[in-house]
């Protein structure tokens, strides 16, 4: 399948790689699976991070005064995990960004329509400078994209610019990511992988099976 975006940073690092074979493989059990996707989650925020704004502060070191740089707080970093599996990324992406706002966004998908039904949607008031104001979404699976686009339109009709949107996911699936480029070309999106393919239920194949129930150990 042919993936349109351009505005896709695939990271390829041995430290992913390593621990992507830890979460693909169905023998790890919860306590490794989630460890090894933290310890990817953490290179994902940093890439999505990279481009906030900072501003320069004087510091004082035991030794001499000095000028180093510091995130401009008056910009609003919104951290926006999609429930329920996007909350690991989140303690992760609050560790690097604390003073971001985290707006929740609860959503599950209709196996019969694959569809995203929405649930819960807690958010702060969006700061009228939309040039200040950047989105990191947070969801480890991007499959059919459903859910994604769901949640971009949603920041955008809050006024949010697309080229302050980015999608975070440990594994992308090629019809996601051509859904999110048809239809919101400046969005970025970051991920570990773009697998092969999605199943008939709309799970990502060769993947890593359904992240929710593996991080939290619901497997029957
Ligand atoms: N959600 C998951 O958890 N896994 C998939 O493969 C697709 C969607």
């Amino acid at each position: 399948m042919e993936v349109l975006k351009t505005n896709i940073e695939i990271l390829s690092h041995p430290v992913i790689d390593n621990n992507l074979a830890v979460i693909r493989d169905k023998n790890s059990d919860c306590e490794k699976f989630k460890n090894a996707l933290k310890r990817i989650t953490y290179m994902l925020v940093y890439e999505a991070s990279k481009n906030l704004p900072t501003i320069e502060k004087e510091i004082e070191t035991p030794l001499e005064k000095t000028i180093c740089k510091v995130f401009d707080t008056s910009a609003q970093v919104i951290i926006a995990p999609i429930l329920r599996a996007g909350m690991i990324f989140c303690e992760v992406a609050q560790d690097l960004l604390p003073f971001a706002n985290v707006h929740h966004i609860g959503m599950y998908r209709n196996e019969a329509t694959l569809e995203p039904v929405w649930y819960y949607d807690k958010r702060k008031k969006i700061k009228e400078n939309k040039e200040k104001v950047f989105v990191i979404i947070l969801d480890p699976m991007l499959a059919t994209g459903n859910s994604a686009i769901d949640t971009i339109k949603n920041f955008i009709s809050k006024g949010i610019l697309e080229k302050n949107i980015t999608f975070v996911s440990l594994i992308s699936s090629p019809e996601g990511i051509k859904k999110i480029s048809e239809n919101f070309e400046d969005v970025k999106i970051i991920t570990a992988s773009i697998d092969r393919t999605l199943n008939n239920k709309g799970y990502i194949l060769p993947g890593l099976g359904d992240a929710g129930d593996r991080i939290y150990n619901t497997i029957d």
